[in-house]
């Protein structure tokens, strides 16, 4: 009984077995791109003009093509498929079979550049959808570059100007966003940057499970990922602390310039940058690059929800007013310490002191002539108990009990190093005078009329608030 049963089993298996490897035998015999270049023969015998075409044209021999890209480190098989895109009587056919457009193939040779240098792909694949890689379950991590962002890979050999002047003009306006919408200001890049976001060098070559797929709606790929991101980072990476207004062209931009970020994969005697793109040399360029992003316009106080934390106004013109370039220098140097605002000198996030110069320049550009009325912070002696009980009641509940600012306080941070170093007339006549314009209101007779000894002994205070923690 139960020998029969095995018996049927076995010959139920090998009936299986051998259809399944006739199977593999014909498509073996009878791969993808044979339809392809037996199709591409026939449309090449009908267009050939000439005796000597027609020749080539019956010549064509239906078989494996590849090259191989010593230099490159690459195998391309695409031309398996794509076989016209170096034939001149291929123009009017349709893809795979019709001649390359342009003339990028004259300006690289296909057997010296390949096609996957500039489109990406799987080269060594001889199927459409592995080749191409846009299934998902290829595990390709660079499928076919949708032609939006094809200019990425130009740049990985070419310069931003060298391109513009060809025609190429999408590389180059997703650097010059990247310099205007302040990335900078939160990301470094080649070493110069701020810190709250990931350094971007390399970026372009991340495998796309690096990143989290899970709320892209397009296609699971990183370009995708980056395009969608620039548009909502919260929809992308939920409680994402990247603040960017961008609309839909400047995403795209911006995503062909972050595909560009890729960590030394073209050998060097393939790529011709003649110039680096330069170095922004003009404080108001500085500003755009590494700044603007929080601070904007500088006009305003803005409690930013995402920070948790006021951005103060820097050109609010009473704070240019008060302070000296010496003492604005060393705050947008050593930064603020558990907040947002980055460290931006050299050995830290990678200005240069010429540059802090500049911008400090173009901050206080439109600073008011006439100082403000001095205060004489020295003349009193301060009584820093007194100070506590008013600071207690007139400034913790904006400036928090710490000093610190944060979640929910309209205030700054005082408890920071610079501002306990910080000239104490400075400190006295900011309070004296507050910041109109801003929530930092005036306290002296002008205001809330508390007397010159109180402010004096509230600053005193103040000056002891890192001591606090
Ligand atoms: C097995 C055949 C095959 C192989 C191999 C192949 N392709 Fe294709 N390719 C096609 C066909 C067919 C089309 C046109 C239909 C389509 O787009 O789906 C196409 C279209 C394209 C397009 C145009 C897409 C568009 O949106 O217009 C590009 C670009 C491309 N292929 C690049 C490549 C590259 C690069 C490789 C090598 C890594 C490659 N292909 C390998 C068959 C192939
Ligand atoms: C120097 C870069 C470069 C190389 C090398 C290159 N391509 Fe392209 N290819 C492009 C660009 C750029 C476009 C988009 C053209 C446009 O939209 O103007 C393109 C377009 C295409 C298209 C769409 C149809 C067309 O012709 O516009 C196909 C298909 C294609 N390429 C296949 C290939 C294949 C196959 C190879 C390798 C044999 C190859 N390419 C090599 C840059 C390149
Ligand atoms: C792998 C590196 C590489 C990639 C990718 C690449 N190029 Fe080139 N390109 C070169 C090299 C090398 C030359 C010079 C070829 C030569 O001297 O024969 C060249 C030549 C050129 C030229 C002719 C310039 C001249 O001075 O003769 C243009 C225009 C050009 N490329 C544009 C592009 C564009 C547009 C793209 C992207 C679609 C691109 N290249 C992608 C390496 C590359
Ligand atoms: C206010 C700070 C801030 C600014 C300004 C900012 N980012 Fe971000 N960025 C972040 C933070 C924080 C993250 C991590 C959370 C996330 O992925 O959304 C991030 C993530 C990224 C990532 C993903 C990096 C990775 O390795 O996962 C890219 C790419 C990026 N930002 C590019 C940019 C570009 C380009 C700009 C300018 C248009 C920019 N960012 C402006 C803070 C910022
Ligand atoms: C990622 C956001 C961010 C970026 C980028 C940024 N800042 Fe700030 N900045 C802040 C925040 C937040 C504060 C307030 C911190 C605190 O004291 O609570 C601040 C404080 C300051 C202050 C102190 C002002 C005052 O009233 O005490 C100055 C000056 C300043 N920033 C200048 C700059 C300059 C110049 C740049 C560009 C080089 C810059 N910031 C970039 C977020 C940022
Ligand atoms: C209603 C909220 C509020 C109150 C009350 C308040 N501040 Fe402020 N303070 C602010 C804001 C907001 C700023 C930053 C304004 C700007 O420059 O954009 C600030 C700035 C300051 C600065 C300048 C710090 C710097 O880095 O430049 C000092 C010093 C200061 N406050 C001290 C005090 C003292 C002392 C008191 C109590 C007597 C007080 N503040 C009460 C909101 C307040």
């Amino acid at each position: 009984m139960y020998r029969r049963f095995y018996l049927i089993l076995l010959l139920i298996s090998g009936v299986v077995l051998f259809a399944f490897s006739i199977l593999a035998i014909v498509k073996e015999l009878n791969p993808e791109w044979k339809g392809y270049q037996s199709e591409y023969k026939k449309i090449f015998i009908d267009n050939a003009e000439g005796p000597e075409a027609d020749v080539l044209a019956k010549q064509f021999d239906i078989g494996h093509k590849q090259i191989y890209l010593k230099r490159l480190k690459r195998v391309d098989r695409c031309m398996n498929c794509h076989a016209g895109v170096e034939n001149p009587f291929m123009s009017e056919a349709e893809v795979p079979y019709r001649r390359h457009s342009g003339d990028y193939l004259d300006k690289h040779p296909v057997a010296e550049f390949g096609c996957t240098v500039c489109h990406d792909g799987q080269g060594r694949a001889t199927n459409m959808k592995e080749a191409h890689g846009i299934e998902f379950d290829t595990h390709w991590d660079r499928p076919v570059l949708p032609f939006t962002y094809i200019e990425s890979s130009c740049a990985g050999c070419h310069d931003a100007e060298m391109l513009k002047n060809n025609g190429a003009i999408k590389f180059a306006a997703g650097e010059k966003l990247f310099r205007e919408k302040g990335c900078r200001g939160c990301h470094k890049l080649a070493g110069e940057g701020g810190v709250l976001g990931k350094n971007l060098d390399g970026i372009g070559s991340r495998p796309k499970h690096y990143f989290s797929l899970r709320y892209v709606e397009g296609d699971k790929t990183a370009y995708a990922w980056l395009r969608e991101h620039f548009v909502d980072p919260a929809k992308i990476v939920p409680d994402s602390g990247m603040k960017v207004v961008l609309n839909d062209e400047e995403a795209d931009l911006l995503t062909v310039y972050m595909l560009t970020m890729k960590s030394g994969e073209i050998p060097k005697e393939y790529r011709r940058i003649m110039n680096y793109p330069e170095r922004p040399v003009t404080g108001e360029a500085l500003y755009r690059m590494y700044c603007i992003a929080c601070h904007t316009s500088g006009e305003q106080t803005i409690y930013d929800e995402i920070f948790g934390r006021t951005i103060p106004a820097i050109m609010n013109p009473s704070f240019l007013k008060s302070i000296n370039d010496r003492l604005l220098t060393e705050m947008i140097k050593e930064g603020r310490n558990g907040t947002q605002m980055t460290a931006w000198k050299n050995d830290a996030a990678g200005l240069g002191d010429d540059e802090i110069q500049r911008i400090v320049a173009y901050i206080t550009r439109n600073r008011p002539e006439a100082g403000p009325e001095p205060f004489g912070f020295t003349k009193f002696s301060a009584d820093v108990r007194a100070g506590r009980e008013l600071y207690k009641v007139r400034c913790a509940f904006c400036h928090g009990e710490t000093g610190r600012g944060g979640k929910g306080f309209l205030g700054i941070d005082l408890a920071n190093p610079v501002i306990q170093g910080a000239d104490p007339e400075f400190l006295a006549v900011t309070v004296r005078d507050g910041r109109p314009g801003t929530t930092m209101v005036p306290f002296g007779e002008k205001g809330l009329k508390l007397e010159a000894r109180e402010i004096t002994d509230v600053v005193a205070y103040v000056r002891t608030l890192s001591m606090k923690e």
